[in-house]
């Protein structure tokens, strides 16, 4: 088989002439909203993402998250700064016209080189502001949107009790810190909460409850994050559109951002499946009904992200129904193939 070598590696010959019978997704959505994909820049030393990833980020993309490369145990240790890879993606994005959404200011997770667990409360108040205002200050006029806190409000309680901030805090304030040092430390980033199950009623109603008791909004919030790691039955699309429109009515942006698609609709037990016809059109068309709603929801919806580009890629492969599988199991969960080829639910939402 002839190769092409571009920016994005080998591909079969052919591939960029195909690539050109298609509109850039980007392109399609232009007066919707930004089309962004979770990219792994800079996290493989031996791989610079773009022989993997370049192509098609840069054809179908104008919004770059990095998947893991701006998380707080990428970039603090042992109380230095390492900017690597966000420098690496911003400069990126910006030589080629895109935006960068910074994700994550403040998590319970992969965090441990910042805040390893309860430690006193005065230290967790100067680490939190020492931190925000650093890393956003670093990043200062290069983010479009930070997710400022990610995944603070419970599942079954009003708040994420196990997370370090919160014990170390010893209540829910440190959320409200967290905008007012965000937005001190770069006016210009749109400010997002950002979590999972977003749609789900009671979670939902647990949020809006932690906007309104934190008054997060004169702290400088301007959206809501949902993450969208969804699946071919769950939620339901009124259910989503509940959703958006529950925030847009109290005036707040909606960024969709880490779509991505469980083919195994969150059951971590069941065997591998191989990618069939069946399943392929199941996909598309749950893709299709999405991407109905979102455009429905224009003005409202101002950011849509996947989680991921190609399907082995996807963090899914290895995790579904809340838990991490022993054993890599084939997803399908993006609008990719492994050869970087568009799947029909990538026709799906560009064809309405
Ligand atoms: C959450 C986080 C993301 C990512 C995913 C799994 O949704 O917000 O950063 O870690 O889990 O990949």
């Amino acid at each position: 088989m002839a190769f092409l070598v571009g920016l994005g590696g080998l591909y079969p010959a052919g591939m960029k002439e195909r690539s050109m019978a298609y509109a850039p997704l980007k392109e399609v959505y232009k007066d919707y909203f930004y089309i962004g994909a979770a990219v792994k820049l800079g996290e493989y030393n031996s791989t610079p993402f773009y022989q993997a990833y370049g192509e098609r980020l840069l054809e179908h993309f104008n919004s770059f998250t990095a998947e893991n490369g701006m998380k707080p145990e990428n970039i603090y240790r042992d109380g230095t700064y390492d900017f690597t890879y966000g420098d690496r993606l911003v400069r990126y994005a910006r030589e080629h016209g895109a935006v960068v959404r910074g994700h994550t200011l403040v998590w319970h997770n992969q965090t441990s080189s910042l805040i390893p667990g309860k430690i006193p409360k005065e230290e967790a108040k100067r680490l939190l502001k020492e931190y925000i205002s650093t890393v956003a200050g670093h990043f200062r006029g290069e983010i479009h949107a930070w997710d400022v806190v990610n995944e603070a409000v419970g599942d079954g309680s009003q708040w994420r009790t196990s997370s370090p901030w919160y014990q170390s805090y010893g209540g829910p304030e440190y959320i409200r810190e967290a905008f007012e040092y965000a937005r001190m430390a770069d006016p210009d980033a749109k400010l997002f909460y950002n979590d999972y199950n977003v749609v789900q009623p009671g979670k939902r109603e647990r949020i809006v409850r932690m906007l309104e008791e934190l008054d997060l909004v004169e702290a400088g919030l301007d959206g809501i994050g949902i993450q969208a790691h969804w699946n071919l039955v769950w939620p339901s699309v009124d259910e989503i559109s509940r959703t958006i429109e529950t925030f847009a009515s109290m005036g707040l942006e909606v960024h969709i951002t880490e779509l991505d698609i469980d083919c195994y609709d969150g059951n971590p037990s069941t065997p591998q499946m191989e990618y069939t016809p069946e399943l392929e059109e199941r996909l598309s068309r749950r893709y299709a009904e999405i991407f109905e709603v979102f455009r429905q929801h224009k003005g409202e919806v101002t950011s849509v992200t996947f989680w991921g580009l190609t399907d082995p890629d996807s963090w899914l492969n290895g995790f579904s129904g809340g838990r991490f599988l022993k054993e890599r199991r084939e997803n399908y969960p993006l609008l990719f193939d492994g050869k970087g080829d568009p799947k029909k639910a990538f026709f799906s939402i560009i064809n309405w």
